[in-house]
């Protein structure tokens, strides 16, 4: 008689991998006994492909990488990348600690490529429980199924485009696919920007830095009584400690909703 074969039940099944889910795949790597996997929709890591502007960096510094302020010892660090890639120095002395998007992209493709627990091209299209095994069954669009004790969400935010927009049609682009439509946005008359967050603004900022060599009009509009800066200051940068992450999600889930709801201003804006 032939024994059921046991389907593999891993400790835990991050979907989706950008930076958050990917930190936590580095982290967990070298960990022996824990058995995790990372499924992901595209075919390679991409961060943001669509927003590589020209010197566009990163709104946080190369501290604040997949794994430093977790683990300073670990090697998937952005040091450690320099380093292999023979550009420690040159960085140190340029001493600009924010990183070109594009560099970071890199840096992640470095690190995805030394994690064995991930798998691309692989979307996730159902997570269920059940109650009897106690494990998370996750179904992907392929039609395989993989189980675990835990799940972490790293989905992010996919691109938004208000509903007034969605039947449109005709040359509106939503700035995730920005870079590619460049040249061709460029050929209009004119050009109307909606939204005044970082995107909106690093592309206003792009349009009108070639307006004279191609002669388009460039409108901006934004629902905002104004442009907000993006709030930076230290006191602001402490509710990022460990700390304060730790007393907030202590606190009951309408508080947590309720202050999530005034902080607007730490994670929109210019
Ligand atoms: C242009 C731009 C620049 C930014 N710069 C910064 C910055 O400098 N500093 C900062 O702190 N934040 C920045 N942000 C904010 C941004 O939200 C984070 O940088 C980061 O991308 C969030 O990471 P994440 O892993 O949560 O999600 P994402 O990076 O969005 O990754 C989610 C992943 O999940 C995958 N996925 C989704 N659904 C499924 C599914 N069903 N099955 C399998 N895979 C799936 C997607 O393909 C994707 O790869 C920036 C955002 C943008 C748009
Ligand atoms: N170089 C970088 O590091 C970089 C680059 C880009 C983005 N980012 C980060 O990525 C995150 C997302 O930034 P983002 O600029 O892409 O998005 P965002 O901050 O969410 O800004 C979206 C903008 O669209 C507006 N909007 C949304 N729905 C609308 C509607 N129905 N009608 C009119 N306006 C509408 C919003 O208005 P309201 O404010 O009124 O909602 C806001 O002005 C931020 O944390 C940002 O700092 C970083």
């Amino acid at each position: 008689m032939s024994t059921p074969e046991i389907a593999e039940i891993h400790d835990f099944i991050g979907i989706g991998l950008g930076p958050f889910n990917l930190g936590l795949a580095c982290l967990t790597e070298p960990i022996d006994e824990l058995n995790g996997l990372f499924l992901e929709s595209k075919p390679g890591f991409e961060w943001h492909s669509g927003m590589f502007l020209e010197g566009a960096h990163l709104q946080t510094p190369f501290m604040s990488d997949l794994v430093t302020l977790a683990d300073p010892t670990s090697p998937y660090s952005f040091l450690n990348y320099l380093k292999e890639k023979g550009r420690l120095y040159s960085f140190y002395i340029r001493e600009n600690f924010y990183p070109l998007r594009a560099e970071y992209n890199d840096y992640c493709r470095w690190a995805a490529d030394r994690v064995t627990s991930i798998r691309f091209s692989t979307t996730v299209s159902s997570v269920s429980y059940d109650e009897a095994g106690e494990v998370y069954v996750v179904a992907t669009e392929a039609g395989e199924t993989f189980l675990a004790r835990r799940i972490v969400l790293g989905t992010g935010t996919p691109p938004y485009l208000p509903d007034s927009c969605r039947e449109l049609g005709g040359d509106l682009i939503h700035n995730s696919r920005y870079v590619p439509n460049k040249e061709a946005l460029q050929r209009k008359k004119s050009i109307t920007i909606v939204g005044s967050g970082q995107s909106a603004a690093e592309i206003y900022y792009d349009l009108l830095s070639e307006i004279d060599v191609h002669g388009y009009q460039l409108n901006w509009v934004t629902r905002s009584p104004r442009f907000f800066p993006l709030e930076y200051t230290k006191l602001t940068l402490e509710m990022t400690s460990p700390e304060y992450v730790d007393y907030f999600h202590a606190l009951p889930e309408e508080t947590r909703y309720r202050l999530e709801s005034q902080q607007k201003g730490l994670f929109k804006g210019i």
